[in-house]
């Protein structure tokens, strides 16, 4: 069996029983446990039930402790202050339990799958087409790839989609003019390399949308033209719907050359756009009219809410199709839940979309639910995230004025990351192209865990020289941390690493060691609820930890008896182990040397 019984969850079963033979009433009562300073654990659950049963709690807790179990795992329990129970673990058992993680051979650390799984459909890293990619987009695809891989650990079933916006009436202008001058979207021949060839697709579709744009303001005979351009792309007339595929093929060039650059997997065939829907919207619509859940309004086929408010406190409509017969984004949201419930059978639907559209979703939630696209069995989500500000405190400016180009701003953090990598190679022995790797892997770190590091509804301010700081809660101080490991093993030489159950435990180790063994609650809490900071500060914990182990113990002393550094060996490697299965499940890398 790989999995293992974490000791807390060992220490709730052996609290639990023994609150169930002295207060029957209250078996399966929670003892309710937490980590402490002032013993190993915790619980405080007593009190209230001691409350409930009319028993003073003190005398309650005082019986619960006469029928704990002690000996394997738990060494001593004892009453505290008005009730609580304080229990203290045996160093054999911390040791044993680590050394079952360890040797856990699916390299999953003795974590379990979730009790209950299911399959999710997640929404995130939705660009729109001929259009630059902001700090918002790098949001969705950072916290979006962390969610899917944490479910993916816990045993879910994840479907992937990626919404981008590749419809709607803007495509009729850019086609037009495209169809009037055909050369501009053509690759240069000497683009080789694909990184390079991103950015020419960008700065072409760049070029080509303001060129665009400024005929379709300044001549009404374009304008004209361009109307046409649409209807006869929603007509699907085959010579326009080849025009829109270059703009979404020439976007994907782009795309995947951030997503790439992010080091993260973008898989084609999970790039379902809102033109993917285009054939259900009708279908949506009849079935909505029909059911009574929208209705006409001059024209325009709506949905209304008592309790949906708009920012001025007056009720609105969610518009799902308009007046002159054109759908929405409203449209296609409803279209896609109707595929991701029905054809793809998820059970939750999860988006990773800016806080700013929670009305949107609120709306679009609430119509599938009335419509029973949505029910007790189906649930659906928006994991909100908050606004990237700049280090002034105000948001990164987009679309009008000074763009923030997310290929700038992540070929900014690699460089810093580099330079700060640079400094310590000749210590560490890197080769150039080590130095290269590691300031990518540094860079593209620092970025992603300062976005995964914050709540993810919360504002963050985007401070490179923060994110690169070797002090403080950074994802370089983790990769440190696992770095200054395994150099710790190389250097060991004879010695490896083994579990010494026997071997009493400094008080740095046992505190090592209790965090280590929370990691796979950590996950599957985290997963649950769909919150990656929390994994961060577990991480950040766990090498602070390892910091403060450090400073009392020392792993290759020659004072130290063979086991004693066989089994810090072990303790330290199963921390590496740790560290860089909870990076990975943040997208983010752990070199080896560093
Ligand atoms: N493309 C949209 C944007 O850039 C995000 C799409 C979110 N997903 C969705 N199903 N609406 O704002």
């Amino acid at each position: 069996m790989a999995s293992v019984t974490s000791l807390s969850d060992n220490v709730k079963q052996h609290l639990a029983s023994a609150l169930s033979a002295t207060l029957p009433e209250a078996a399966g009562a929670d003892p309710l446990l937490r980590r402490s300073d002032r013993a190993d654990f915790q619980a405080n659950g007593i009190l209230a039930l001691a409350k409930k049963a009319k028993a003073n709690p003190r005398e309650l807790a005082t019986q619960v402790v006469s029928q704990v179990v002690t000996g394997d795992v738990i060494e001593d329990v004892e009453v505290s202050g008005p009730g609580f129970l304080n229990v203290t673990i045996a160093d054999r058992a911390i040791t044993e339990n680590l050394a079952a993680r360890y040797a856990d051979e699916t390299g999953r650390l003795g974590v379990p799958y979730a009790e209950r799984t299911g399959t999710t459909v997640i929404d995130y890293a939705q660009p729109n087409v001929a259009k630059e990619m902001h700090v918002g987009h790098l949001r969705s695809a950072v916290i979006g790839d962390a969610v899917v891989q944490l479910l993916e650990f816990t045993g879910e079933s994840v479907v992937r989609r990626h919404h981008i916006g590749d419809w709607g009436t803007q495509f009729g202008m850019l086609i037009q003019y495209l169809d009037e001058h055909p050369h501009e979207l053509d690759h240069k021949a000497s683009a080789a390399d694909s990184a390079a060839s991103g950015e020419e697709a960008m700065s072409n579709l760049d070029r080509l949308y303001k060129a665009a744009r400024k005929k379709f303001d300044s001549d009404e005979e374009f304008k004209t033209r361009a109307r046409r351009r649409v209807v006869d792309l929603q007509a699907g007339e085959p010579q326009t719907l080849a025009m829109w595929q270059k703009f979404v093929d020439e976007s994907k060039i782009y795309f995947f050359s951030v997503f790439e650059k992010l080091d993260m997997e973008v898989r084609d065939p999970d790039i379902v756009g809102e033109s993917g829907y285009n054939d259900m919207l009708a279908e949506t619509c009849r079935l909505l009219e029909e059911s009574g859940v929208a209705v006409r309004s001059e024209g325009a086929l709506c949905v209304f809410f008592d309790d949906i408010k708009g920012p001025e406190g007056n009720p609105v409509p969610l518009i799902v199709q308009k007046s002159d017969g054109g759908y929405g984004y409203a449209a296609t949201d409803l279209s896609a839940i109707r595929d991701r419930v029905f054809n793809l059978k998820a059970d939750t639907l999860l988006y990773v979309v800016d806080a700013r559209q929670s009305l949107h979703f609120r709306m679009v939630f609430e119509t599938a639910r009335r419509a029973g696209w949505l029910n007790e069995d189906v649930k659906a989500h928006q994991l909100a995230f908050g606004t990237v500000l700049g280090k002034d405190g105000k948001p990164f400016k987009t679309r009008a004025g000074e763009t923030v180009k997310l290929q700038d701003l992540l070929d900014e953090a690699v460089e810093r990351a580099t330079a700060v990598v640079r400094e310590k190679a000749e210590k560490v022995g890197l080769t150039e192209q080590e130095i290269t790797e590691n300031g990518r892997y540094v860079g593209v770190g620092a970025v992603k865990y300062a976005d995964l590091s914050t709540s993810a509804v919360r504002d963050y301010k985007f401070d490179l020289d923060q994110m690169v700081s070797l002090n403080g809660d950074t994802s370089v101080y983790l990769q440190y941390a696992y770095a200054r490991i395994q150099s710790i093993l190389r250097k060991a030489g004879e010695a490896r690493p083994v579990a010494h159950p026997e071997l009493e435990l400094a008080p740095a180790e046992r505190a090592l060691g209790l965090h280590l063994d929370q990691f796979a609650e950590t996950v599957l809490e985290v997963a649950a609820e769909y919150e990656p900071h929390k994994l961060a500060a577990y991480l950040y914990q766990l090498a602070s930890l390892l910091t403060a182990f450090y400073d009392k113990c020392q792993v290759l002393s020659a004072d130290n008896a063979p086991e004693v550094v066989e089994n810090r060996l072990f303790l330290v490697d199963l921390t590496a182990r740790t560290l860089h299965r909870g990076m990975g499940l943040l997208g983010i890398r752990t070199p080896e040397k560093l």
